[in-house]
Order: C-alpha cells, then sequence, then structure tokens
C-alpha cells in the first residue's frame, strides 16, 4: 500500500515542512553551463526557502550568494540578467563587487557612523556544474554535487551533454494543478507508459525496464522498441544525439525534483518547482544535436514514413485542446496528475492497491519523503 497519506499531497503543513527540509536541504538545479557566460552576468533560482544568485565575477569564476540584500533584506537581483561590474541593492543603492563584498553605503558617514562593512558581505551558497547543468545549495559548505549525485551517474545516458544545443523550441513551461508529489510519482511510475501513452510512447519497449534507486534517486532506463531499433538512424525524426548501437531512453529523477529525460536524439531536463501544495512549475529544456536546419529538415523527411500514423491520442475527439487526443505525452501527463489531485479532495477517496514492479519507484519515492522529513513509517 502507499506510504503517505492523503495530507501529504494537499496540506499546507506537509507543503512547508517539504520546503524547510527537503527543498532547502538538497542541490538544486539552477540552469545550463552555458547560461552564465561573461563577467556580471547571472541566473537565480528559488531552492526551498532560499532565493539564491549565481554569477560569473570578473575573474571567470562562478559564484553563488543568497539574494539577500544585507541592509533590511531586499532582494537584489532579479530572474536572469547582467549586472556588469557591481550588484546594487534597489531600496537603498547598497553596493557590492561580484564576489560578495560590501563596496558602498549611500550617506554612510551621517547615517552609519560606526558600520563594519568587511561584516557585511552576501551570504555565501554553493554553487557546482555536472553534466552540463548549473547546481546551488543554500548551504556554503555543503557536500559536494559528485557526493550527492555520483551513486547514480553510472546509471545515466552516454550523452556528452554540453556539446548538445537548445534551440529556441526547446524551452516550454507549465503550471500543473497537482502536488510537486504527484507529477514525481508520474514521473516514476513505469506502470502507466504502456497504458496513458500507448498513442505516444509507442517506440520504446516498456516490457524491458530497468530501473531503482540509489539513495534518494531514481534511475530508469528502456530500449527501443524492435521497429523503431531495426533502423533507428533512419526512423529517428532528429539527428541521433549518442551512436545507433546504444539508442534507449534514461529518464531519471534526481531527489526532490529534477527529471532528466536521454534519449537517442535529444536531451531533457524536467525542473520542478513546488508553488503551493496543489501547484507545481515544470520548466522544460530540450537540447538536441549540433546540426544544421538541413540536416533536421531531411531528417525528418527520411523518417516521414516510420511516423506516419504512428503517433496518435489516447483519445479521439474533435475538440482541439483536450490533452487526451493531442498526442503530446506531457499533456496526457498533466491531465493524469490533475485528475489525480482532484479526487483527493474527495471524502470518498483512498488509496487502492499498488503494481509490484510498475509502482515499485513510487512507493519508495514516499518512503524517502518520510524519510527526510523525519516521520515515522
Ligand atoms: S535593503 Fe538593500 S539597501 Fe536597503
Ligand atoms: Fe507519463
Amino acid at each position: 500500500m502507499p506510504i503517505l497519506p492523503v495530507e501529504a499531497y494537499t496540506s499546507q503543513d506537509w507543503y512547508d515542512r517539504e520546503q524547510e527540509r527537503i527543498f532547502s536541504r538538497t542541490w538544486a538545479f539552477a540552469g545550463l553551463v552555458g547560461d552564465v557566460r561573461e563577467p556580471g552576468q547571472y541566473i537565480s533560482v528559488q531552492a526551498g526557502l532560499n532565493n539564491i544568485f549565481i554569477v560569473m565575477g570578473q575573474d571567470g569564476q562562478l559564484r553563488a550568494f543568497h539574494n539577500i540584500c544585507r541592509h533590511r533584506g531586499t532582494q537584489l537581483l532579479r530572474a536572469v540578467g547582467n549586472t556588469k561590474k557591481v550588484i546594487t541593492c534597489p531600496y537603498h543603492d547598497w553596493t557590492y563587487d561580484l564576489e560578495g563584498c560590501l563596496l558602498s553605503v549611500p550617506d554612510r558617514r551621517n547615517q552609519f557612523p560606526a558600520l563594519d562593512m568587511a561584516s557585511l558581505g552576501l551570504k555565501k551558497a554553493s554553487v557546482a556544474s555536472w553534466r552540463g547543468m548549473l547546481w546551488v545549495h543554500p548551504d556554503e559548505n555543503a557536500d559536494s554535487v559528485e557526493d550527492w549525485f555520483g551513486g547514480v551517474e553510472p546509471y545515466l545516458g552516454p550523452h556528452s551533454v554540453e556539446q548538445l544545443v537548445e534551440y529556441k523550441s526547446g524551452r516550454a513551461e507549465y503550471t500543473v494543478a497537482a502536488n510537486w508529489k504527484i507529477v514525481v510519482e508520474n514521473y516514476i511510475d513505469g506502470y502507466h507508459l504502456a497504458h496513458l501513452h500507448s498513442g505516444t510512447l509507442s517506440i520504446y519497449d516498456h516490457r524491458r525496464i530497468e530501473s531503482g534507486f540509489v539513495g534518494p534517486h531514481f534511475f530508469f532506463w528502456e530500449p527501443l522498441s524492435p521497429e523503431y531499433a531495426a533502423n533507428v538512424e533512419k526512423n529517428a525524426s532528429s539527428p541521433l544525439v549518442i551512436p545507433a548501437e546504444q539508442a534507449g531512453a534514461w529518464v531519471p529523477m534526481l531527489f526532490p525534483g529534477i527529471g532528466l529525460a536521454e534519449n537517442e536524439d535529444s536531451w531533457s531536463v524536467f525542473h520542478l518547482t513546488p508553488l503551493a501544495p496543489d501547484s507545481t512549475r515544470v520548466v522544460v529544456r530540450t537540447k538536441m544535436a549540433d546540426a544544421s536546419l538541413l540536416a533536421f529538415a531531411s531528417q525528418s523527411v527520411r523518417s516521414y514514413s516510420f511516423w506516419s500514423g504512428r503517433v496518435r491520442g489516447k483519445y479521439d475527439s474533435d475538440d482541439g485542446d483536450d490533452p487526451m487526443a493531442s498526442g503530446d505525452f506531457m499533456q496526457e501527463d498533466i491531465y493524469a496528475c490533475e485528475q489525480q489531485q482532484k479526487s483527493l479532495q474527495s471524502p470518498y477517496f483512498e488509496h487502492g492497491p499498488s503494481a509490484m514492479n510498475g509502482e515499485a519507484g513510487v512507493r519508495r519515492h514516499q518512503e524517502v519523503v518520510m524519510a527526510w522529513l523525519g516521520e515515522e513509517q
């Protein structure tokens, strides 16, 4: 039977404890390595209760700081941008250098005659890059990102993430009306693949899934379906990003909410941010082969006969907005998550039996959440 009670998916109290004990104490995905390329450029990310920014210094080093002015706490930087040589708080113009030292305070002699500037530098956080992604941790002395993810690394794809290219169309953002754990559980549920996605993910062989956990992280691999694999170089809809003989899908969910989808012709990160007990933002960023427009177009033509009639919606519908008729697996997943969340409100809801193998990961993830919250099982 499932481990977590209904309140875990609906109550503000659970949500608050998860923010404090899970999302504020783990490495958080902040972006892709190319997002911060020049001195002064920065990105910021919400990591549980902490807003953290990464900025490149004049020396080319990446540094991470808590996005909190040391005067009265105003957030210093907005989501992304370039702050040039200094960071100036919008409220009273206290100014810091890119290494976080406080440089100047307006009217300092009159207003703060005894100010100890040296003790008022920005609070440091940890920053690291791993597999072409940027990560932050609120604790400046956090264990390394390699320690955190090292155990799961052998179960990830052979992709050279930094060699791949993020095209404009490769970015999508969704607000899902469901608790973040519903979204994660959907991601690691192997049982639904052949059913909810019967018309959208039939190019993989769901009978040969290999999945499990390393620490809190879920790993997953499945091979191509025999028809697709028969000539994947021709059948893939875009140029391959890994050698044909290694083609398959690696779809891990790194704790607490960073999914990867690494397959034969693309690489994606699914970054979940809980917004409320029943709301989760999902940002998807996809990289593909570093190839010309012509190469993409000719691969699309080459694979046309394989794909024609192969992707279809779960339901037939004349409603162009029906996610279940969209033929888009992401729309199908969001639909399923939102319908599940709605039912949790009903007094008639009770947890049903859980599939022995196909939903083992779902149960394990619930145990991991319980352990991080320090809850008894
Ligand atoms: S709060 Fe930043 S300068 Fe006052
Ligand atoms: Fe799915």
